[in-house]
């Protein structure tokens, strides 16, 4: 069964620990705090410092996504702020392999993440540093975008290349992630589903938007 992280990127800023104590509530295996700077990404969002607020109201295993330019200045505040892990994007890194090995040396989880437009040949020198491998689904920086299908058959390689090589290593997926595409990207190989806007919306409520998400894949 895949484990499903909500992403705050989309909940109410003005109610973010309620947000993600539902998100807890409904029994998801973990919040995603989506950091932007601005830069790598055009939005701006959290700062170590929400990611400490958020620790304080939520038990649950914390994701901070780093869409950050050189991520490594910032991996000791994450990590101390109360990350449980820390993912970087391989495009913002100059040394990938020091990056998640310094991830590591903080004792968290590392993870790796890949934007569309990106080849998986560049985490393939570093596949035994990474804790988790999170395809972009979307061209990051905002949350209800359009999920971008040609992804698929880059989760279906990543995880050929991955049982080749003897890793078990879980793939993620993020951005665009619903009830219609997480059975897709499931059926592709993802077993970590990142869903901010479909779970975090007017639509209905984070328990009922949870529990539906999880049962689109267990067809
Ligand atoms: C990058 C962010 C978003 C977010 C999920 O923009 O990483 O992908 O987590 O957003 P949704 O689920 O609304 O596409």
């Amino acid at each position: 069964m895949a484990a499903i992280e909500a992403s705050v990127l989309s909940a109410d800023f003005a109610r973010l620990g309620e947000q993600a104590r539902e998100a807890e509530i409904a029994e998801v295996e973990g919040i995603q705090v989506d950091v932007m700077d601005g830069q790598f990404v055009p939005n701006i969002t959290f700062g170590p410092g929400v990611v400490r607020a958020l620790r304080k109201a939520v038990r649950l295993t914390m994701d901070v996504h780093l869409m950050i330019v050189e991520p490594e200045r910032y991996l000791k505040e994450f990590a101390e702020a109360g990350a449980d892990r820390l993912l970087v994007h391989q495009e913002a890194c100059t040394h990938l392999h020091r990056t998640l090995q310094t991830i590591r040396e903080l004792g968290k989880e590392a993870g790796v993440a890949i934007n569309p437009g990106t080849p998986l040949n560049v985490v393939e020198e570093t596949l035994d540093m990474a804790d988790i491998i999170q395809v972009m689904t979307v061209n990051p920086g905002f949350g209800g975008q359009e999920f971008i299908s040609s992804q698929l058959d880059k989760i279906r390689r990543l995880r050929q290349i991955l049982d080749e090589r003897g890793y078990s290593t879980p793939i993620a997926v993020d951005g665009g992630i619903d009830t219609i595409t997480a059975p897709q990207v499931v059926s592709a190989g993802a077993t970590v589903l990142i869903a901010g806007s479909s779970i975090y919306n007017d639509k209905a409520s984070v328990a009922q938007n949870v529990a539906a998400l999880r049962a689109s894949t267990k067809a």
